[in-house]
Protein backbone atom coordinates (compact mmCIF):
# COMPACT_ATOMS: atom_id res chain seq x y z
CA UNK A 1 0.00 0.00 0.00
CA UNK A 2 1.19 3.17 -1.15
CA UNK A 3 0.04 5.43 2.03
CA UNK A 4 0.26 4.47 5.58
CA UNK A 5 -1.21 7.07 7.23
CA UNK A 6 -3.52 6.79 10.05
CA UNK A 7 -6.83 9.11 9.51
CA UNK A 8 -9.78 9.56 12.46
CA UNK A 9 -13.05 10.80 11.26
CA UNK A 10 -16.49 11.72 12.87
CA UNK A 11 -19.18 9.92 12.53
CA UNK A 12 -22.72 11.55 11.83
CA UNK A 13 -23.13 10.28 15.45
CA UNK A 14 -20.31 11.86 16.43
CA UNK A 15 -18.40 8.40 16.87
CA UNK A 16 -14.36 8.88 16.54
CA UNK A 17 -13.27 6.75 13.85
CA UNK A 18 -9.87 5.47 13.32
CA UNK A 19 -8.99 4.22 9.60
CA UNK A 20 -5.93 2.87 8.87
CA UNK A 21 -4.15 -0.77 7.01
CA UNK A 22 -4.92 -3.56 8.54
CA UNK A 23 -2.13 -5.13 10.81
CA UNK A 24 -1.14 -8.71 10.53
CA UNK A 25 -1.64 -9.08 14.44
CA UNK A 26 -5.38 -8.40 13.52
CA UNK A 27 -6.06 -11.45 11.47
CA UNK A 28 -8.24 -13.11 14.10
CA UNK A 29 -10.00 -9.82 14.89
CA UNK A 30 -10.74 -9.37 11.32
CA UNK A 31 -12.15 -12.58 10.78
CA UNK A 32 -14.50 -11.95 13.83
CA UNK A 33 -15.59 -8.75 11.95
CA UNK A 34 -16.46 -10.58 8.80
CA UNK A 35 -18.14 -13.28 10.47
CA UNK A 36 -20.13 -10.11 12.36
CA UNK A 37 -20.96 -8.44 8.73
CA UNK A 38 -21.78 -11.12 6.87
CA UNK A 39 -25.23 -12.52 8.41
CA UNK A 40 -26.48 -8.50 7.57
CA UNK A 41 -24.92 -8.59 4.30
CA UNK A 42 -27.06 -10.59 1.81
CA UNK A 43 -25.20 -8.60 -1.40
CA UNK A 44 -22.12 -9.20 -0.61
CA UNK A 45 -20.16 -12.89 -2.27
CA UNK A 46 -18.40 -13.91 0.45
CA UNK A 47 -21.06 -15.87 3.08
CA UNK A 48 -20.71 -16.26 6.62
CA UNK A 49 -20.88 -20.18 6.02
CA UNK A 50 -17.82 -19.45 3.91
CA UNK A 51 -15.73 -17.00 6.19
CA UNK A 52 -16.75 -19.73 9.04
CA UNK A 53 -14.52 -22.11 7.07
CA UNK A 54 -11.09 -19.29 6.78
CA UNK A 55 -8.58 -19.57 9.29
CA UNK A 56 -6.07 -16.87 11.08
CA UNK A 57 -3.20 -18.27 8.46
CA UNK A 58 -5.39 -17.58 5.67
CA UNK A 59 -6.29 -14.10 7.14
CA UNK A 60 -2.54 -13.35 7.86
CA UNK A 61 -1.62 -13.80 4.21
CA UNK A 62 -4.57 -11.51 3.09
CA UNK A 63 -3.35 -9.12 4.92
CA UNK A 64 0.60 -9.54 4.06
CA UNK A 65 -0.41 -9.89 0.32
CA UNK A 66 -2.37 -6.22 0.43
CA UNK A 67 0.55 -4.60 2.83
CA UNK A 68 2.99 -5.63 0.50
CA UNK A 69 1.29 -5.22 -2.94
CA UNK A 70 2.42 -1.50 -4.28
CA UNK A 71 -1.13 -1.57 -6.32
CA UNK A 72 -3.23 -3.06 -3.01
CA UNK A 73 -4.54 -1.88 0.14
CA UNK A 74 -6.43 -3.00 2.75
CA UNK A 75 -8.15 -0.48 5.16
CA UNK A 76 -9.73 -0.60 7.94
CA UNK A 77 -11.79 0.96 10.40
CA UNK A 78 -11.81 1.04 14.15
CA UNK A 79 -13.67 2.02 17.20
CA UNK A 80 -13.40 1.26 20.72
CA UNK A 81 -10.05 -1.60 20.04
CA UNK A 82 -13.36 -3.22 17.50
CA UNK A 83 -12.69 -3.44 13.47
CA UNK A 84 -16.03 -1.88 11.98
CA UNK A 85 -15.69 -1.51 8.47
CA UNK A 86 -13.35 -2.82 5.73
CA UNK A 87 -12.34 -1.60 2.46
CA UNK A 88 -9.56 -3.35 0.04
CA UNK A 89 -8.29 -3.03 -3.42
CA UNK A 90 -6.29 -5.43 -5.64
CA UNK A 91 -4.75 -4.74 -9.24
CA UNK A 92 -4.83 -7.34 -11.79
CA UNK A 93 -1.71 -8.63 -11.84
CA UNK A 94 -0.83 -9.66 -15.57
CA UNK A 95 0.94 -6.88 -17.49
CA UNK A 96 -1.98 -5.93 -19.93
CA UNK A 97 -4.65 -5.31 -17.19
CA UNK A 98 -2.61 -4.16 -14.63
CA UNK A 99 -3.83 -0.57 -14.85
CA UNK A 100 -7.18 -1.70 -13.09
CA UNK A 101 -8.05 -2.32 -9.61
CA UNK A 102 -11.29 -4.41 -8.10
CA UNK A 103 -12.54 -3.32 -4.87
CA UNK A 104 -14.52 -4.31 -1.75
CA UNK A 105 -16.10 -2.53 1.14
CA UNK A 106 -18.12 -3.54 4.16
CA UNK A 107 -19.18 -1.80 7.15
CA UNK A 108 -20.74 -3.22 10.46
CA UNK A 109 -24.53 -2.55 10.58
CA UNK A 110 -24.26 -0.89 14.05
CA UNK A 111 -22.63 1.24 11.77
CA UNK A 112 -24.36 2.01 8.76
CA UNK A 113 -26.10 5.32 7.75
CA UNK A 114 -23.12 7.63 9.44
CA UNK A 115 -21.25 8.19 6.74
CA UNK A 116 -18.23 5.25 7.52
CA UNK A 117 -18.43 3.72 4.25
CA UNK A 118 -18.10 6.76 2.37
CA UNK A 119 -15.59 7.92 4.60
CA UNK A 120 -13.96 4.51 3.54
CA UNK A 121 -14.17 4.75 -0.14
CA UNK A 122 -13.13 8.25 -0.53
CA UNK A 123 -9.67 7.46 1.75
CA UNK A 124 -9.68 4.13 -1.20
CA UNK A 125 -9.82 6.01 -3.89
CA UNK A 126 -7.20 8.88 -2.29
CA UNK A 127 -4.69 5.94 -2.06
CA UNK A 128 -5.71 4.61 -5.45
CA UNK A 129 -5.10 8.24 -7.05
CA UNK A 130 -1.68 7.89 -5.72
CA UNK A 131 -0.81 5.06 -7.25
CA UNK A 132 1.34 4.99 -9.59
CA UNK A 133 0.13 3.15 -13.16
CA UNK A 134 -3.32 2.66 -11.60
CA UNK A 135 -6.14 4.10 -14.16
CA UNK A 136 -9.52 2.82 -12.88
CA UNK A 137 -11.16 1.97 -9.50
CA UNK A 138 -13.58 -1.10 -10.52
CA UNK A 139 -16.16 -2.97 -8.77
CA UNK A 140 -19.70 -5.43 -9.41
CA UNK A 141 -22.59 -5.06 -7.31
CA UNK A 142 -25.78 -6.34 -7.14
CA UNK A 143 -29.02 -4.36 -8.82
CA UNK A 144 -30.72 -5.26 -5.32
CA UNK A 145 -28.26 -3.17 -3.41
CA UNK A 146 -29.01 0.23 -3.93
CA UNK A 147 -27.21 1.23 -0.62
CA UNK A 148 -24.29 0.47 -2.05
CA UNK A 149 -25.18 1.44 -5.64
CA UNK A 150 -26.22 4.79 -4.50
CA UNK A 151 -22.75 5.44 -2.30
CA UNK A 152 -20.53 4.27 -5.92
CA UNK A 153 -22.36 6.78 -7.77
CA UNK A 154 -22.44 9.36 -5.26
CA UNK A 155 -18.49 9.32 -5.36
CA UNK A 156 -18.45 9.18 -9.61
CA UNK A 157 -18.07 5.84 -10.39
CA UNK A 158 -20.03 4.73 -13.76
CA UNK A 159 -22.11 2.09 -14.84
CA UNK A 160 -20.53 0.10 -17.19
CA UNK A 161 -21.75 -2.84 -17.63
CA UNK A 162 -25.18 -5.06 -16.79
CA UNK A 163 -25.33 -9.06 -16.28
CA UNK A 164 -28.80 -9.93 -16.19
CA UNK A 165 -29.48 -12.81 -13.02
CA UNK A 166 -25.78 -12.73 -12.33
CA UNK A 167 -26.45 -14.31 -9.04
CA UNK A 168 -28.87 -16.56 -7.28
CA UNK A 169 -29.49 -15.85 -3.61
CA UNK A 170 -30.21 -18.74 -1.01
CA UNK A 171 -33.73 -18.18 -1.39
CA UNK A 172 -33.64 -18.88 -4.89
CA UNK A 173 -34.08 -15.00 -5.80
CA UNK A 174 -31.67 -14.12 -8.89
CA UNK A 175 -30.26 -10.78 -8.77
CA UNK A 176 -28.90 -8.76 -11.68
CA UNK A 177 -25.16 -7.46 -11.96
CA UNK A 178 -23.77 -3.88 -12.78
CA UNK A 179 -20.45 -3.08 -13.19
CA UNK A 180 -19.07 0.29 -12.11
CA UNK A 181 -15.80 1.91 -12.91
CA UNK A 182 -13.91 5.22 -11.63
CA UNK A 183 -11.57 7.01 -13.99
CA UNK A 184 -9.01 7.97 -11.21
CA UNK A 185 -7.13 10.03 -13.69
CA UNK A 186 -10.39 12.13 -14.56
CA UNK A 187 -11.08 12.43 -10.61
CA UNK A 188 -10.00 15.86 -9.32
CA UNK A 189 -7.11 14.72 -6.31
C1 LIG B 1 -22.84 -0.26 1.20
C2 LIG B 1 -22.32 0.15 2.57
C3 LIG B 1 -20.81 -0.06 2.58
C4 LIG B 1 -22.62 1.65 2.78
O1 LIG B 1 -22.00 2.06 3.98
P1 LIG B 1 -22.65 3.14 4.97
O2 LIG B 1 -21.65 3.48 5.99
O3 LIG B 1 -23.97 2.67 5.46
O4 LIG B 1 -22.89 4.37 3.96
P2 LIG B 1 -22.82 5.93 4.32
O5 LIG B 1 -23.58 6.19 5.56
O6 LIG B 1 -21.43 6.38 4.25
O7 LIG B 1 -23.66 6.56 3.11
C5 LIG B 1 -22.99 7.17 1.99
C6 LIG B 1 -23.93 7.20 0.79
O8 LIG B 1 -24.29 5.87 0.41
C7 LIG B 1 -25.66 5.84 -0.04
N1 LIG B 1 -26.48 5.08 0.90
C8 LIG B 1 -26.08 4.54 2.08
N2 LIG B 1 -27.09 3.87 2.65
C9 LIG B 1 -28.15 3.99 1.81
C10 LIG B 1 -29.49 3.49 1.83
N3 LIG B 1 -29.95 2.73 2.84
N4 LIG B 1 -30.29 3.77 0.79
C11 LIG B 1 -29.86 4.51 -0.27
N5 LIG B 1 -28.60 5.01 -0.33
C12 LIG B 1 -27.77 4.76 0.69
C13 LIG B 1 -26.10 7.31 -0.07
O9 LIG B 1 -25.73 7.84 -1.32
C14 LIG B 1 -25.24 7.92 1.03
O10 LIG B 1 -25.05 9.29 0.87
P3 LIG B 1 -26.05 10.34 1.61
O11 LIG B 1 -25.85 10.12 3.08
O12 LIG B 1 -25.60 11.66 1.14
O13 LIG B 1 -27.44 9.95 1.17
C15 LIG B 1 -23.02 -0.65 3.71
O14 LIG B 1 -24.41 -0.58 3.54
C16 LIG B 1 -22.61 -2.11 3.79
O15 LIG B 1 -21.58 -2.45 4.36
N6 LIG B 1 -23.41 -3.03 3.24
C17 LIG B 1 -23.16 -4.45 3.33
C18 LIG B 1 -21.93 -4.88 2.53
C19 LIG B 1 -22.07 -4.49 1.07
O16 LIG B 1 -23.13 -4.66 0.47
N7 LIG B 1 -20.96 -4.01 0.49
C20 LIG B 1 -20.92 -3.57 -0.90
C21 LIG B 1 -20.72 -4.70 -1.82
S1 LIG B 1 -20.68 -4.20 -3.52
Amino acid sequence: MALHETRTIQLKNGDSIIMRPALVSEAEALLTAFLEILPTSPYILSTAESAARKTVETQMKWITDANEDPKGALIIAEHQGRIIGITNMVAFKDSKRSHRAGLGMSVHHDYRGQGLGEALLRRLIEVAQNIEGLSFLELNVMSANQPAFKLYEKLGFQQVGYLREAYRQPDGVFTDDISMSLDLRARPS
